[in-house]
Formats: C-alpha cells, structure tokens, sequence
C-alpha cells in the first residue's frame, strides 16, 4: 500500500511538472528541449536574411552576427539597413556584412537579380541559408471584408515573392550538395486566426509550399525549418502606434527569446517550431493533435476575435472564450 501511494506520488508530481512547463514553456516541448544553439551551424555561415530593417529580422540579424554568421541583409528600405549593419557586432561584422536592398514584390526577373548578387558577395561559399523572414503588413480584416487589393499585396510578398527567391536561389544550393531554409511563417498558418484571414491564407501557403518542397529535397541535402510563432512583442508592434498596435496587455514572447528559438529551431535542423505564450501555444496543440476539439474552440471564439480586433481589444484574452472582451 505504502509502495503503491509514493508511486501515485511522483506520478502526480510528474503530471503536475510536465502541466507547469507546458503552461510557461515559450515554444512546443520539442523545441525548448533543445536548449542551446549549435555555434557551429551558425559560425562562418553565410546567412541571408530578408526582412531584416526592423523587428524580428533586426533582432535575428543581431544574434547570427554575434554567432559569427557572415550576413547579407535585405529589405527595401537602404537606409535602415545601414543602421541594423552599424549595430552589428561579431567575428565577421562589419566587413562580412553585405546590404543587399530588394522588393519581394518586384517580380521574378529582379528577385534572380538579387540572387545572382547574394551569391556574389561570398563567391567561395555562396549562400548557406536564408531566413525567410519579411511580411506584408498584417491588416485586421475578418474572411469577407478580404479585398482582391488586400489579398494580392499579401499574397505577392509573402508568397509569391518568397517562393520566387526559394526557386531562384535552390538551384545553386543544389550544384553544392547542400542549404538551408528557414521560413518565418506564423501560428496563424496552423490554426484559424479569426480577424486575420488573408495573412493566415498566406502563411498556410507557406507551410504547404515548404514542407513540400523539404520533402522533395532533403534527400539531395535541402534542410528547411518552418518556424511558426504566436503573438511576439517587436519595436513595431509595441513601440510606435500602427493600426496592429495591441498595447502591452497581450502577453507576447519578446522578438529577442523569438529570435533566440528560431535559431535554436535552425541551428538543430528541427522541420517545425511553434514560438508562443499561452494560450496560442495550447490552441496550437488541440487543432494539431484534437483538430474536432480545436475547430470548436475557434468557432467559439472567432466572432468575439473579430470584435475585439476591430475595439483594439486584447485579441489572444481567455475572455473571449467566455464572452468578455477586455480591451487593453
Ligand atoms: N510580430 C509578430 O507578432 C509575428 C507573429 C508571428 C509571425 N511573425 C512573422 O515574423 C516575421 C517578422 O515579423 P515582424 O513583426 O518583425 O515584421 P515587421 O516588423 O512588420 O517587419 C517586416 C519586415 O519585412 C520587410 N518587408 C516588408 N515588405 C517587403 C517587401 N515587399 N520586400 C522586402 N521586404 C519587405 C520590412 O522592411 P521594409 O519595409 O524596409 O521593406 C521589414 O524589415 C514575419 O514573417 C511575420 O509574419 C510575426
């Protein structure tokens, strides 16, 4: 009996310790089970990151140089990118840190333009991975409001401009036996984003595209990584008022841990990582692993979403689930 009571002891310890690292953990189990990064994945790399004039881009363009990473940073905005370079430290920055400005939207002939340059700027090595981090705007639009305008911007960035440069750019990593692609797509291309139908339909696509081209590839040494975070707290959306701003009352993950684990993620070779507090972390687990359970709970809560997007209101409040809006 008394054998029998200290095992159901640790077992219900055991429970309780693996619901506490669930509920504060900041990325699925898989994820923070790897604790540090692989230096020597990063070190000397030559590691293109779009996207990388400001927020969670910055931040990662931060972290790869201090790895020793060799950088080529692009977005369209110069300017910006020439700030994000002054900031860099690390054993190749500033001299092995390359501006490389481009519109994802610009159309095919110009993204082969800038891969032709990106592969240029380190001729020995070429690129190793890239992150593919920039995004459209994320309007707040509920799946009627979507406009035709709307849907090709997104779309044309996210997308197609995306999957353009991947084409481009595969094919010399190829030739070398070799390459990685590191795709920032979102919790919302998992899991129903209510308020957020055209940038969810994108980030879907992404994942649809990456994971089936990884599975095309890997055999010819193609590695990608699908990283999809929640609700993550960048000088964007935190800082300056813009029409995403949420306050501070959402609990984000900050852009720098987000940065931390997506090189983490990387750096192991992991298919998918999930980055996020609760409760986008565990919505992320039922409609993955109890999608019935999961699509109820959005269905439940996607109409209150959509009204708390357009008050401004806390988008991610347990409330939701029971009718309260909490604005921030
Ligand atoms: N922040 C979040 O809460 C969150 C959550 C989940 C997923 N994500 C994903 O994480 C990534 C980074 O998010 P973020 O919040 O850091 O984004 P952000 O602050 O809005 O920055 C977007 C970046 O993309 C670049 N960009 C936009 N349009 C472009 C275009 N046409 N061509 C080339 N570059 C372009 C921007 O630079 P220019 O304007 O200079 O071109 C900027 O550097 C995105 O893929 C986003 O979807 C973010």
């Amino acid at each position: 009996m008394a054998v029998a009571l200290i095992f159901i002891s640790i077992f219900v310890l055991f429970l309780v310790s693996i619901l506490f690292k669930f509920a504060t953990a900041e990325g699925d189990f898989t994820l923070i089970s790897k604790r540090h990064v692989k230096r020597e994945e990063i070190e000397d790399k030559v590691i293109w990151i779009t996207g990388a004039s400001r927020g969670i881009g910055e931040v990662l363009a931060k972290q790869l140089a201090n790895l020793g990473a060799k950088l080529i940073l692009s977005a369209r905005n110069e300017a910006e990118l020439e700030r994000v370079k002054k900031q860099l430290t690390g054993k190749h920055a500033p001299h092995g840190v390359k501006i490389l400005p481009l519109d994802l939207a610009s159309g095919e002939d110009s993204l082969k333009e800038s891969v032709l340059k990106a592969e240029s700027f380190f001729p020995d090595t070429g690129v190793h991975m890239i992150f593919h981090n920039a995004a459209f705007e994320r309007p707040k639009t509920s799946a009627l409001e979507v406009s035709e305008e709307g849907l090709k911007a997104t779309f044309d960035v996210n997308v197609f401009g995306t999957i353009s440069l991947t084409r481009m750019l595969a094919p010399y990593m190829l030739k070398r036996g070799k390459g990685h692609f590191v795709v920032m797509s979102s919790a919302a291309g998992k899991t129903p984003a209510p308020g957020q139908a055209m940038y969810s339909a994108s980030k879907h696509a992404l994942n649809g595209y990456f994971h089936t081209l990884r599975s095309e590839l890997f055999q010819k040494g193609i590695r990608v990584t699908v990283v999809c975070p929640g609700p993550i707290g960048t000088t964007t959306n935190l800082g300056a008022s813009t029409s995403e701003n949420r306050g501070v009352s959402e609990k984000r993950v900050t852009s720098e841990r987000c940065a931390e684990l997506t090189i983490i993620a990387a750096s192991h070779g992991l298919k998918e990582a999930w980055i996020s507090n609760q409760p986008v972390l565990a919505v992320m687990y039922l409609v993955q692993f109890m999608p019935t359970t999961g699509f109820w709970l959005m269905d439940k809560v996607g109409g209150r979403r959509v009204e708390a997007a357009a008050q401004k209101g806390n988008t991610y409040s347990l409330g939701l689930l029971f009718g309260k809006k909490k604005s921030s």
